[in-house]
């Protein structure tokens, strides 16, 4: 018998490169890989890469530049890049670093094991269609049945026909396509055999959700009847995909976590007119009014882009007024970071030294909410999905439904347990929570 061959990959950007990596290794496990968590030892290297902004690209052709020796000191390692870079630049890749032996795009993964063989034999080897046929009905089976984390992700829709003026994902992922329920339900059975008890629908634009007659709610409503699968949450959504039913399953469908991620990314109309959101700051407001009806402990999350060209102070404002009203228990905020092919490209920046102090308060302000809402925890009683053992003896680490970090102390339960804790301490980027 051959010794199984190695495999390094690493992952930037989303939650859904998280899951296509696991995917690629469970298929590249077909062509005799094993993983390997250090590079220095594979037979073969793997970027799952970002292209939001140019600082997740750079870092790629940095990455790349600093694995070249280790290919001159082993000439059959084989380097490929995956991803929303491979997607963005194909062949360019290899014309700027010529150690990289195969690029291949987010649609094409079902593709590897074969341009794996043909790098194998000395070529390289270059994908980035996207073809009518759904990888994941060709990427089949979850690999080997062992146990896994009890949190795990599970994209069912992927691409955006949405077309915000300064995002790459319409590009790199291609046009809305859903997963059917079916698929997806058998996935969700398969990784409860597993050990799985929570999972994290993914999408780009997770709740445009078509793949079932009912649309996402449909599917989470299906999910929740799903033996041994006790959280759902899904990730991202689009404040004009909330339709009725979904809000309404936020209230009514227990297994559906009070977690919200629902980006607005300004709060100016002119600004989100200019951004091509096609809502506005008060249509937002509207919807977050109404899931807070359904469910009012829920808790929200944002992203944010500040210095989006034309950005004035007034504009600026406005978003600050809309992160006062609606207090986010967490959000993500980034500078404006111009991508080639966007129609922002083309528009004039905001000035650099501007858009880094609009930053600076905008993340402060949430900074200030997030500590706020995680010490407003303190002395409540919240459920926590048990995930790992902690540094100290006794201690436990998981997400609660609101998904908190929580260090359980003097923990009984076990990993995969849903242990109900009572909060204690906030601490900066964690609760600290007493077994009940
Ligand atoms: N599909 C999701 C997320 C897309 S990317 C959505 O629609 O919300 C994640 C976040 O990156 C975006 O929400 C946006 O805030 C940020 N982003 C996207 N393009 C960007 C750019 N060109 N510059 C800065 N931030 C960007
Ligand atoms: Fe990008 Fe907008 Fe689509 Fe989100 S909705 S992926 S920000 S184009
Ligand atoms: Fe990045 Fe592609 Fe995700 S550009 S954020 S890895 S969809």
């Amino acid at each position: 018998m051959t010794a199984p061959k190695k495999l390094f990959i690493k992952t930037y950007g989303c939650q859904m490169n998280v899951y296509d990596s696991e995917r690629m290794a469970e298929a590249m496990g077909g062509q005799g890989y094993v993983e390997t968590q250090s590079a220095d030892d594979a037979d073969m290297i793997l970027l799952n890469t970002c292209h939001i902004r140019e600082k997740a690209a750079e870092k790629v052709y940095s990455e790349l530049g600093r694995l070249k020796p280790l290919k001159d000191l082993k000439p059959d390692l084989k380097i490929g890049v995956a991803g929303c870079v491979a997607q963005a630049e194909g062949a360019e890749i290899m014309r700027r670093q010529p150690a990289v032996d195969l690029v291949v795009g987010p649609q094409s993964y079902h593709r590897l094991p074969a341009m794996e063989a043909k790098v194998r034999a000395g070529g390289t080897a270059l994908d980035t269609d996207f073809p009518e046929e759904d990888k994941f009905e060709h990427l089949k089976g979850r690999g080997p049945k062992g146990k896994r984390n009890p949190a795990a992700f599970l994209t069912v829709q992927e691409g955006c026909d949405k077309f915000c003026a300064f995002c790459v994902v319409p590009y790199t992922r291609g046009a809305e396509v859903s997963r059917p329920a079916a698929r997806v339900l058998e996935e969700a059975r398969d990784l409860v055999e597993r050990g799985v008890r929570e999972v994290t629908l993914l999408g780009q634009n997770v709740n445009a959700y078509h793949g079932h007659e009912g649309g996402l709610s449909g599917l989470i409503r299906d999910l929740a009847k799903v033996d041994g699968l006790e959280r759902i949450r899904y990730t991202t959504s689009h404040p004009n995909d909330m339709d009725d039913d979904l809000i309404a399953a936020h209230g009514e469908v227990p297994e559906l976590m009070p977690y919200l991620h629902l980006p607005v990314q300004s709060g100016s109309d002119h600004i989100l007119k200019r951004m091509n959101r096609s809502h506005t700051a008060e249509s937002y407001l509207r919807v977050i009014e109404r899931i807070r009806a359904a469910r009012p402990d829920i808790i929200l999350s944002g992203d944010f882009i500040v210095g989006f060209p034309e950005e004035t102070d007034a504009d600026f404002e406005a978003t600050m007024e809309l992160v006062r009203q609606v207090k986010y228990g967490y959000a993500y905020s980034f500078k404006y970071s111009t991508r080639p092919g966007t129609p922002a490209a083309e528009r004039t920046l905001v000035d650099v030294d501007v858009a880094d102090a609009r930053l600076q308060t905008l993340q402060s302000l949430i900074t200030r909410h997030q500590r706020e809402i995680q010490e407003s925890m303190v002395g409540r009683d919240v459920s926590v999905l048990i995930e790992r053992a902690g540094r100290e003896a006794g201690q436990m680490l998981g997400k609660s439904e609101y998904l908190h970090s929580v260090h359980i102390e003097n923990c009984t339960g076990q990993i995969g347990d849903i242990a109900k804790v009572r909060i204690v301490e906030a601490k900066t980027n964690s609760l600290t929570a007493r077994h009940l």
